[in-house]
This record gives C-alpha cells, sequence and structure tokens, in this order.
C-alpha cells in the first residue's frame, strides 16, 4: 500500500524533472539565437562614439555591445579575436573559460554560427559563437555566449529533491494517519476475532456486544446468531448422546444384574434368558430406531413414488392388526393418487399404530384415515385412550420424549423408548409436511401427518413418473384391485 502511495508521488517529481530540464534545454538554445539576433540589431544600429560612423572595428563593437547587453544569470559572454580571447562581460561567471586556452581554440576553430557542448569546473555549458564581420577590419572576431546549465540545472534538482522530500513527509504522513485509522476502523472486527477464539465449545454462551448499526454491528449481529445455532447443535446433540447413554445403560445393568444372579434352578434361568432377550431386543430396536433417525438426514431417505391413498390406508390398517386385539377401522380415505414414499408413510403409521394400541386396551377403536384438502394431504390414527396433555403435544415428538403420567410413566417406560414419535416426525418432514397430535372431542388422540399434496399426472396422461419407484408401484398398487372394493372386504373381515 506503502510502496503504491510512494510510487504515485515519486512519478510525478520524476516526471516534472524531466520535462522541466527538455525546457531548459529548449530556452538555452532560444536564448543563444536571441543573442545572435541581439547583437545583429545593435550591428546594425550602433556608431563608433568618437566619429558617430559605424564601427570599422569589430572587437569594439563588440566590446561596446557587451557594456550595454549584460548576459543572464549564469550565463557570460566574451569576444575572440583572432584566436584569442580578448574581452567578457562585467559579471563574474562561475569559472573563467575565456582563460582556457583549449576551450578558446575550440571556440575559435567553429566555423560559422555554431552551438555545442563544452565540459568545465562548473559542469556542462551550453556555447554559442556569433562571427561578426566588420567592414575595413580583416580580423575573426567572435562572440562567445556562455549557459553554464548545470548550474541553473542545480535550481531544478533543489525544487525535485523539495517535491520528493515533500512527498516523502507525506507519505510518512498518511501511513501514520491510515495506520491510526485502520487501528480504530478494524478495532470491532479485531473484538469478533478474538471472542471467536475464545469461544470453544465450551463457552458457547458468549456473545458480541453489539453497538450501532453499521457494517460491523451487522458482522456481529450474523456471527451471534451463528452462535446461537452453534450452541442449539450442541445442546441438542449432548442431550441427545446423553439419553442414548442412558437408554442403552439401563438394558445392559438389568442383563448383568440377572446373569450375575443365574444360578438358581431351570425356571429361574429361563425367566432370566427371557428377561435378558426382552431386553437385547429393545436395545436392537433403539439401535434400530437410532439408525433410521440417522438416515434420515440423508438425501436418499425417501423413495417417492405414485401412491393411492386408499390402498396405503388399508394396507396399513391391515398390517396394524397384528399389533393388538382392537377395533381397528378405516375412516374417511381419500382416492387420490399422490407422489410420496409409501414405505416410510406406512412406517410412520405403523409408530401411530403401535403407540395407540400402547395406550388402549383390548376392543377400543383405532381409527386409520386419509383427506385431500386442498395442497395438502392428511393421514392420521385416531384411538380412544387417555389422550395427550397440553403440556406434552409438542414435546412428545423430541427424540426419547414421553409424556408425563404419573402411574402410567412405569409400566410405558418398560416398553416405549421415546423414539417413535421422533422418527413419524422425521418421515413427515422429509416429505416437506409436519406431524401433530390433535385434541379430540370426544377423548383420545388423534396424531395427524399433514403433507404437501404432489400429482404425479394427470389422470389418463401417459408422461412418465420421473420419480424413483413410482410408476412400477402404481402398476402394483393398481393389480390389487379397485380400493372401494378392498374397503368393502376389509368390512366384511
Ligand atoms: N396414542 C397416544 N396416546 C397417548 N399418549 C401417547 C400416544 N402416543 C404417544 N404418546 C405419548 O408420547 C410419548 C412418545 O411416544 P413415542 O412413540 O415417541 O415413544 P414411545 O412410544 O414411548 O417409545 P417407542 O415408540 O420409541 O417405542 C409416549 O411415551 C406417550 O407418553
Ligand atoms: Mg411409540
Amino acid at each position: 500500500m506503502m510502496l503504491l502511495v510512494a510510487t504515485a508521488l515519486a512519478v510525478p517529481a520524476v516526471g516534472i524533472t524531466a520535462v522541466w530540464q527538455r525546457q531548459l534545454d529548449a530556452q538555452v538554445d532560444e536564448q543563444l539565437r536571441r543573442e545572435a539576433d541581439e547583437l545583429r540589431r545593435f550591428a546594425g544600429a550602433a556608431r563608433e562614439p568618437g566619429t558617430g560612423r559605424p564601427f570599422s572595428d569589430g572587437a569594439a563593437l563588440l566590446t561596446a555591445y557587451m557594456s550595454v547587453n549584460l548576459p543572464r544569470r549564469d550565463a557570460t559572454l566574451f569576444s575572440i579575436v583572432d584566436g584569442r580571447a580578448d574581452r567578457r562581460s562585467p559579471a563574474d561567471p562561475p569559472t573563467r573559460l575565456d582563460r582556457d586556452p583549449a576551450v578558446v581554440a575550440r571556440l575559435a576553430a567553429v566555423r560559422g554560427t555554431g552551438i555545442g557542448w563544452v565540459d568545465s569546473p562548473a559542469g556542462r555549458v551550453r556555447y554559442g559563437v556569433i562571427p561578426v564581420r566588420v567592414s575595413g577590419d580583416p580580423r575573426d572576431v567572435r562572440l562567445v555566449v556562455l549557459e553554464f546549465r548545470d548550474r541553473q540545472q542545480h535550481q531544478e534538482h533543489r525544487v525535485a529533491r523539495m517535491l520528493l522530500g515533500a512527498g516523502a513527509a507525506a507519505l510518512v504522513l498518511a501511513g501514520l494517519a491510515s495506520w491510526l485509522v485502520a487501528g480504530r476502523v478494524l478495532a470491532p472486527i479485531r473484538l469478533v476475532r478474538k471472542t471467536a477464539e475464545r469461544i470453544g465449545e465450551d463457552d458457547l454462551r458468549r456473545r458480541l456486544a453489539v453497538s450501532g448499526s453499521d457494517d460491523v454491528a451487522a458482522l456481529a449481529h450474523t456471527f451471534n446468531h451463528m452462535l446461537d445455532r452453534l450452541e442449539n447443535a450442541f445442546t441438542t446433540q449432548r442431550r441427545f448422546l446423553d439419553e442414548v447413554a442412558h437408554e442403552l445403560r439401563t438394558p445392559i445393568t438389568v442383563i448383568r444384574g440377572h446373569l450375575e444372579l443365574m444360578d438358581g434352578g431351570a425356571a429361574e434361568q429361563s425367566a432370566t434368558r427371557a428377561l435378558v432377550v426382552d431386553e437385547l431386543d429393545r436395545m436392537g430396536r433403539i439401535v434400530q430406531d437410532l439408525l433410521l433417525l440417522a438416515k434420515a438426514e440423508r438425501p436418499d431417505f425417501l423413495t417417492v413414488g405414485s401412491t393411492h391413498l386408499t390402498d396405503l390406508v388399508v394396507d396399513a390398517v391391515a398390517k396394524a392388526r397384528a399389533l393388538g386385539q382392537r377395533n381397528w377401522r378405516v375412516a374417511h380415505v381419500s382416492e387420490a393418487t399422490v407422489l410420496l414414499d409409501g414405505q416410510r408413510v406406512t412406517q410412520a403409521l405403523m409408530q401411530l399404530a403401535s403407540n395407540a394400541v400402547r395406550h388402549t386396551e383390548d376392543g377400543d377403536l383405532i381409527e386409520l384415515g386419509s383427506l385431500v384438502r386442498g395442497d395438502r394431504v392428511l393421514l392420521w390414527v385416531r384411538d380412544t385412550g387417555p389422550g395427550v396433555g397440553p403440556h406434552d403435544r409438542e414435546r412428545i415428538f423430541d427424540r426419547f420424549a414421553q409424556a408425563v403420567r404419573p402411574g402410567a410413566r412405569d409400566a410405558a417406560r418398560t416398553t416405549g423408548i421415546g423414539l417413535g414419535l421422533a422418527i413419524v416426525l422425521e418421515i413427515a418432514q422429509a416429505h416437506g409436511g409436519t406431524a401433530r397430535v390433535e385434541d379430540v372431542r370426544t377423548g383420545g388422540a388423534r396424531f395427524v401427518m399433514d403433507l404437501p399434496r404432489r400429482t404425479p399426472y394427470v389422470e389418463g396422461d401417459d408422461e412418465p413418473d420421473t420419480h424413483r419407484g413410482g410408476r412400477a408401484k402404481d402398476r402394483r398398487l393398481r393389480r390389487k384391485g379397485p380400493a372401494l372394493q378392498r374397503l368393502r372386504d376389509h368390512g366384511r373381515r
């Protein structure tokens, strides 16, 4: 940055100096030309003081010229008569070249009017030689004009040095100012960085203090939001792990306890074996459910296809019958074909049905139904059990969460894990929908999966279904025969 500014300052200084030098050279040559013109004019008009006639002595003419025509500073005039320096202008020049025989000889040898360079102790000198011819004077008379160009450049160098000096000072000042300003501007960002460094996994509660409404404040806001999400994610993960550990530890402790005590008779051994198998089943179910929940995060979790809603519900009821002796019924069914993953949705309905069985008695009513309402597809399981209290309605969809029900809690604990509704919710969310439990006026609970309606194709349209397994599944469903006929069959059972 500083290098850039330094270059920006140096380039004009160097450029100005170069232009100036060229101008000076041109000025020197112009000066020499003017001197020649001046001399020509003087020679035409000047008269000898004694006679009042034009000069007949060239040397005297030049002496008279030099007495009235004073050279500029850093310039001098002198005359050469027959190869020898004669007179010079009054002011003292930087160095007396008229006394240098070599220079004088060289100037005396110039043919006609000439311009050139000659070196001197005072640096390079630009000379001009102007021969003078006066009638009646046969001698070789010439006027020499010397411009001490290096002396003049000295001035110029001083200005260039001043320019560069001022530039360097400005550079230092600008650097200092930018350092101070950058320090002030970057201070909040530095604070963000330091806070970020201090925030570890164990200290996610720390937040940045936000003041003002500038970009840095917006950055701090975004950073705080990100920390909120991180903290939330860490807390959920930690809680989840605690719960998994707890759930797995319990069956292990139970198994260990029983195995340690297992030295009784055959009846006791068989009872212990049954218990161990039961606890192992439970552990197996936990692992299986956790795997399913982990898989729900993956993009290939669903295999969506055309699914007839009536077939889906009727099939689900048929499967659910195996769960317990209840009054199983198909409630309202929709004759619509929609796009969804029939297997996963059936899996969710089975979780809901198993919950309904767990919370009802033999012969109690359990209903499954489907309905298309606008652009939503509703699938539900209703039972006539104790229902879910308002405080538990959201909570029970969390992993390992179970409703607080004094008395019934211990019994549920031995069978349930608290992952069923989490799986239902994941399946609904994977479809872009949600799951909830609703109030039933007549008592009991109604668990609803609320999914967006996606239609596979228009009736009669032969467009292939782009979703994996969709067409095959549809054909499979059609082979099963008209859904209403199946409903009637179901009613007869
Ligand atoms: N039909 C229902 N009626 C009353 N309460 C219910 C019903 N279904 C679920 N619940 C309550 O919600 C809790 C969570 O249900 P969820 O299916 O997630 O777990 P679970 O049935 O206890 O165990 P899992 O399904 O993992 O074997 C249950 O423990 C129960 O308290
Ligand atoms: Mg359950």
